[in-house]
């Protein structure tokens, strides 16, 4: 069943391309439009929708937090991103202009379905995006828009995080073309980015093994650090999260420009830091900011493991070690950049001899509260 990888793991991070580009199967038509027939939702409600609160668990969350800067790009429409445990419990401001997007691998987390509850009771309206069939979730809201990244069965979600950024843009892309907020070529345009990012994924997948033979060299590391901004900063979440539940190693991620207000502190000689590299032909001066930050841990002690586009020479100057991927618009970076992290995590738990698909105090589903 593994299909002669050595873990599930490992053959479902080299599913993930198959998970990208079945995720978009049959969302256009002839025309290059988004057709989303099993969205069965009032095109006028979803017209009218105010606010988007996306909640979802850990890895599915981290996914949210992409989709967020990727939506309110897109159709100019607020996107909150909640913990769905957290979300019940503060009185959130929820009425029929909502649109609550829930995402979840399995359609079993109860924190989620909760949540979805409490939604609804409120008069929003609930998408489930969610990778399992005829699941709990899918069945209690009000419409569904499944991710087919296939089964996962590795506790660690890897191939279901592509997946959801991947089901995430398509809804995103699909509300700016009801709402004529982008051109239809424009549309068509970014669908076409977004399909090409199978191969591009499979291309870093290739590059792995000097992922891994770096997490071997560092199978005694007590903590790392993880720094990204933009949609980099939840990939930079997401990679420490994989480290801490695989590896059983502190780990936590930063948005990059939080280090001078107190987590800067940390860094001491030796101390490994990922750090996710905007692209340099993005806008907002982001990847110069970055590139400060490496420079700033670098002259503290930092050992900088760092994840650049292709051609990025000036990145190559202040990192210790380069985890190349392709070249990609800014919002669709997270499909790439995520990919050697999960590797990293995946390579230093296999090499302190731990089991990679059955951590310790985890399940693969949290049905309890
Ligand atoms: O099945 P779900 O997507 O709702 O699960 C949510 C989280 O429990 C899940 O992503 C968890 O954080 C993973 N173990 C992360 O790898």
């Amino acid at each position: 069943e593994k299909g002669g990888f050595e873990s599930f793991m490992d053959k479902e991070i080299h599913d993930q391309p198959h998970a990208v580009a079945d995720t978009l199967l049959g969302r256009t038509d002839a025309s290059g439009r988004i057709v989303l027939d099993d969205l069965r939702i009032d095109e006028s409600l979803l017209r009218a929708v105010d606010k988007i609160i996306v909640v979802a668990c850990g890895t599915a969350a981290y996914a949210g937090h992409v989709a967020k800067y990727a939506i309110e790009h897109w159709c100019r429409i607020p996107v909150e991103v909640e913990l769905a445990h957290e979300f019940r419990y503060r009185d959130p401001i929820v009425d029929a202009g909502t649109l609550v997007v829930a995402i979840s691998q399995s359609g079993e987390t109860m924190d989620t379905l909760m949540a979805v509850r409490h939604a609804r009771e409120q008069g929003a309206k609930v998408i489930a995006v969610v990778n399992t069939n005829g699941s709990t979730i899918p069945r209690e809201s009000d419409a569904v828009l499944y991710t087919h990244a296939g089964p996962e069965i590795a506790v660690a979600s890897t191939k279901a995080f592509l997946a959801q950024i991947t089901a995430a843009y398509v809804l995103g892309l699909y509300l700016a073309q009801l709402r004529g907020n982008k051109f239809p070529d424009e549309i068509a345009a970014t669908f076409d980015e977004l399909r090409d990012m199978s191969r591009k994924v499979q291309t870093v997948i290739e590059r792995g093994e000097y992922v891994r033979a770096t997490a071997r060299s560092m199978a005694d590391a007590d903590k790392v650090l993880f720094l990204g901004r933009h949609v980099g900063y939840p990939v930079a979440m997401e990679g420490a999260l994989k480290l801490k539940e695989l590896a059983y190693i502190h780990a936590e991620g930063f948005a990059a420009g939080e280090l001078k207000h107190g987590p800067i502190a940390l860094i001491d000689e030796g101390q490994p830091v990922f750090v996710v590299v905007p692209s340099p032909r993005g806008r907002d001066q982001l990847h110069s900011k970055v590139v400060s930050n490496i420079q700033e841990i670098r002259a503290r002690g930092a050992r900088t493991l760092v994840i650049a586009e292709d051609g990025d020479d000036e990145v190559r100057k202040y990192a210790d070690e380069v985890f190349w991927i392709p070249k990609a618009p800014t919002l669709l970076q997270p499909l790439l950049a995520v990919v050697p992290l999960q590797i990293f995590a995946m390579a230093l738990a296999t090499a302190k001899g731990l089991d990679v698909d059955q951590p310790r105090n985890l399940a693969k589903s949290v049905t309890v509260e």
